[in-house]
């Protein structure tokens, strides 16, 4: 049995997979084989979900289906909205998102995760309410009604509708359609295993996306793009941004938005939303946090590409999102709404030929160490 200790797992498979491939070296992401630039271009976000989780795209008749299932299914229940202006409207949207997938579970009960037609429907409920829960907080927090989703609108046209009230234009849906498409699945990430770890204990799904969530949450991971938009706020002006880089890379510090354990070349997903947010500054007009961002992609790449160091997914999306008027601490509730097919996608994987995650540790504790009473003790943790 082999025990050596790999931190952060680098470089150990858990799972064999058929979801998604990376060639870090080369910068290639597919989703079932499929480039995710063509996905970018061509497909959408329903398109993409399908794939991910049926394993090919569907044709005319079932992607018809799955757009009336998913409008079936983005009404949320009157207590899931109840729950949400129950919750404090400063806490954090993932928070929120976490508390109301984990209650969802209560009202759709799927706890037997032997049947494909019901794991089938967690699905769909899952996909399509996300973005309900999500547009419901933030209207919530911002004193405003929440709206119902529409019928005539697709998936993302309805989260903008269900989010500003205003029926999007074709460009906003589309920027934020491709946004989701390139967060949709990525290889065995922290929130991908924490979801199988979860879903290897037979849990139901909403149970395994709301530990995903949680994970996501985190500033390594997905909670990284609010912070590289909090950072673009921080340094305030192009002539700033070479001292503050300076300074964060003298003092070692971490600069959010860049670096990634796969790729050690560009992450594709970066040089596409590079792409959606030149355009959507064309079409807006450039603002002074976009010029701040390129002059610090330029900097970081001139200073730590060597060392396979460059700006990730969550450096540009953050800029996108932003350009789409969308508050920066919702930005990780929107990854997870593009990244819950691909959760999804790998709880059914992980279901098929199941086996418990349970690893082992090396410990390095004491042993034999004598029971005192209170009285007789004064260690170290007293
Ligand atoms: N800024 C400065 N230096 C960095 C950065 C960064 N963002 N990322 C890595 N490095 C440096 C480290 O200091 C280390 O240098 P050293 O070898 O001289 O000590 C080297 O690169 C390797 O770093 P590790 O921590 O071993 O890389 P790891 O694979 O464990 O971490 C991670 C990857 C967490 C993404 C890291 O690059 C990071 O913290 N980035 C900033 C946060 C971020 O953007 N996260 C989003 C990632 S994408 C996603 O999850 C969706």
């Amino acid at each position: 049995m082999p025990h050596e200790f790999v931190p952060g797992l680098e470089g150990v498979p858990i799972a064999e997979s058929a979801i998604s491939f990376v060639d870090g070296l080369k910068g290639v992401l597919e989703y079932r084989g499929i480039r995710i630039e063509n996905l970018a271009e061509h497909s959408t976000y329903e398109e993409t979900a399908h794939l991910l989780l049926k394993g090919d795209l569907p044709d005319q008749a079932a992607l018809g289906s799955l757009i009336h299932e998913l409008a079936n299914h983005r009404r949320l229940e009157s207590q899931i909205i109840d729950l949400l202006k129950c919750l404090p409207e400063y806490g954090h949207p993932m928070d929120a998102l976490q508390a109301a997938i984990a209650a969802l579970g209560m009202f759709h009960p799927a706890r037997d995760v032997t049947k494909d037609a019901e794991n089938h429907l967690s699905c769909i409920r899952l996909i399509a309410k996300l973005p309900s829960i999500v547009s419901a907080f933030e209207r919530f927090r911002n004193g405003a009604e929440i709206l119902s989703p529409r019928e005539d609108l697709g998936h993302t046209a309805n989260f903008l509708y269900t989010l500003t009230g205003v029926e999007p234009n074709h460009v906003s849906v589309k920027a934020l359609d491709v946004c989701l498409i390139l967060h949709a699945d990525h290889t065995m990430n922290a929130s991908t295993f924490s979801g199988r770890v979860t879903g290897s204990t037979l849990a139901d799904p909403y149970t395994v996306v709301s530990s995903a969530v949680g994970t996501l949450s985190g500033p390594l991971h997905g909670g990284a793009n609010e912070q590289v938009l909090d950072m673009l706020r921080e340094i305030g002006s192009v002539q700033n941004a070479e001292t503050y880089i300076e300074n964060k890379m003298a003092n070692k510090d971490r600069i959010m938005g860049f670096g990634h354990r796969v790729y050690k070349t560009k992450d594709p997903r970066a040089i596409i939303l590079r792409r959606l947010a030149d355009e959507m500054t064309e079409e807006h007009g450039s603002t002074e946090l976009y010029e701040i961002a390129l002059r610090v992609d330029e900097i970081v790449t001139e200073r730590l590409g060597e060392k396979g160091i460059f700006a990730n997914v969550d450096f540009y999306s953050g800029i996108v999102y932003d350009a789409l008027g969308i508050r920066s601490d919702a930005f990780t509730p929107i990854f997870a709404m593009g990244r819950v097919a691909g959760w999804l996608a790998h709880w059914l994987e992980q279901l098929i030929d199941n086996r418990i995650f349970r690893p082992t540790q090396i410990y390095a504790g004491e042993h034999d160490i004598p029971y005192r009473p209170a009285e007789q003790r004064g260690g170290k943790s007293s």
